[in-house]
């Protein structure tokens, strides 16, 4: 057979049942594709390497950046006034920023990615029983971005576990590799706590508290800020945390395919962990940037909530997964809100005359709905969700 007759039967092989690409992109990889199937091409714009200029090279350098970086533990010490005022600063700039000396345990954190690896090396037999398509399930296994409405398919298996409230949800999540839900359990716990200290600093960071009480005037007011922010807290306690566990394993034409496409995230934060492999782009002036990883650290990024919260004041910004030929990779994003039954609207304490309300009222119902009625990749929804839509 020539070359080029096995490259169309395999771009073609979208409907033998053997490859069928609902079963995901581990399965074709395990089943020795070599090309990329049509349902995966990305029109000739969308590709991550785009050549700008014609040089005869196919291949754009990619830019790297060196995101801000937070340290947890400053953020703890003396210095929390300097470290707040960087915090600010990445995400009104950066929309995303590495955090350090977290205080997650190292072995939590190696454990967690792991017995990823272990349940994705399952055979697909295994897998597959967690396979859904209900939004509102506990546990959800599938591939690409939005498996039922997606034109072209991207380069990823996920599997997502709702941890909220855990006492629900764990009875549902894998009972294999034996040790998933205990490790699964103890990275969500750590995470969560994490995620609270967060979005203290974060509210410090928006001037919603103060800590230096002047004058007896001044002490009240302080008071009530404080009230505030302890009642943001405890409903955050009680917010939605849903853990997306992604596997994008090697493919063969990693120039025509994403593993994810670009998009913002609806939570508030989303701490994400990836593993050595490179592949995470977030769009940084206009143009497409790699985060380099760091070992043991957190990728921390505003998701449409904080936009919203913050009246526009820190972005949620696009960012997109590249595939590589060589390595898997795996990566284990942590999405943290508000609990499901509220809504999401800009802090009254931020807006004023001259910061006047930019964003309607959002609540989760309108965004799944929203989700699962168009393509929600892009800024499409909090771009909804603007007063002012020109
Ligand atoms: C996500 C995400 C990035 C990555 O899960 O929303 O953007 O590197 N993941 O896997
Ligand atoms: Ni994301």
């Amino acid at each position: 057979m020539s070359p080029a007759m096995v490259m169309s039967e395999q771009r073609n092989y979208d409907s033998t049942p053997e490859f069928q690409y609902q079963k995901g992109v581990k399965h074709m990889y395990e089943n020795g594709i070599e090309h990329v199937p049509n349902k995966y091409i990305l029109p000739a714009s969308e590709r991550p390497n785009v050549v700008i200029n014609s040089e005869k090279s196919s291949h754009v350098p990619q830019m790297s950046v060196q995101l801000p970086i937070i340290d947890f533990a400053e953020l703890q010490g003396p210095n929390r006034t300097q470290v707040l005022e960087s915090l600010s600063y990445a995400c009104q700039n950066y929309g995303f920023f590495q955090l350090v000396n977290h205080g997650i345990p190292d072995e939590i954190m190696n454990e967690m990615v792991n017995v990823s690896k272990r349940f994705f090396e399952m055979p697909f037999s295994e897998r597959e029983k967690y396979m859904s398509t209900d939004m509102s399930s506990p546990v959800r296994y599938g591939t690409s971005f939005n498996q039922t409405n997606d034109g072209v398919f991207c380069w990823r298996d996920f599997l997502k576990l709702s941890c909220h409230p855990l006492p629900e949800t764990l009875p549902y999540w894998p009972t294999s590799p034996l040790d998933f839900r205990q490790l699964a359990v103890t990275y969500a716990k750590e995470n969560k706590y994490l995620f609270l200290m967060l979005v203290e600093a974060i509210l410090e960071s928006l001037g919603l508290k103060n800590k230096e009480k002047k004058t007896k005037f001044e002490a009240k007011n302080e008071n009530d800020d404080d009230d505030y922010i302890e009642e943001i807290l405890k409903e955050f306690e009680d917010g939605s945390q849903l853990m997306v566990v992604n596997c994008y394993p090697p493919c063969p034409e990693p120039d025509l395919t994403l593993g994810m496409p670009p998009h913002s995230d609806y939570g508030f934060l989303t701490l994400l962990q990836q593993d050595e492999v490179k592949g995470l782009q977030i769009q940084h002036q206009d143009k497409w940037v790699t985060i380099q990883p760091i070992p043991g650290s957190f990728v921390v990024n505003v998701g449409d909530h904080l936009e919203i919260f913050s009246n526009g004041k820190y972005k949620s910004v696009l960012h997109r997964v590249l595939v590589n030929s060589m390595k898997h990779r795996i990566s284990v994003a942590s999405l943290h809100s508000l609990p499901f039954a509220n809504t999401v609207r800009p802090s009254p304490k931020l807006i004023d005359e001259t910061n006047p309300r930019l964003y309607k009222d959002t609540d989760f119902a309108s965004f799944l709905q929203y989700a699962k009625s168009c393509d929600s990749s892009k800024k499409n929804f909090i771009q909804s969700r603007k007063l002012d839509q020109s």
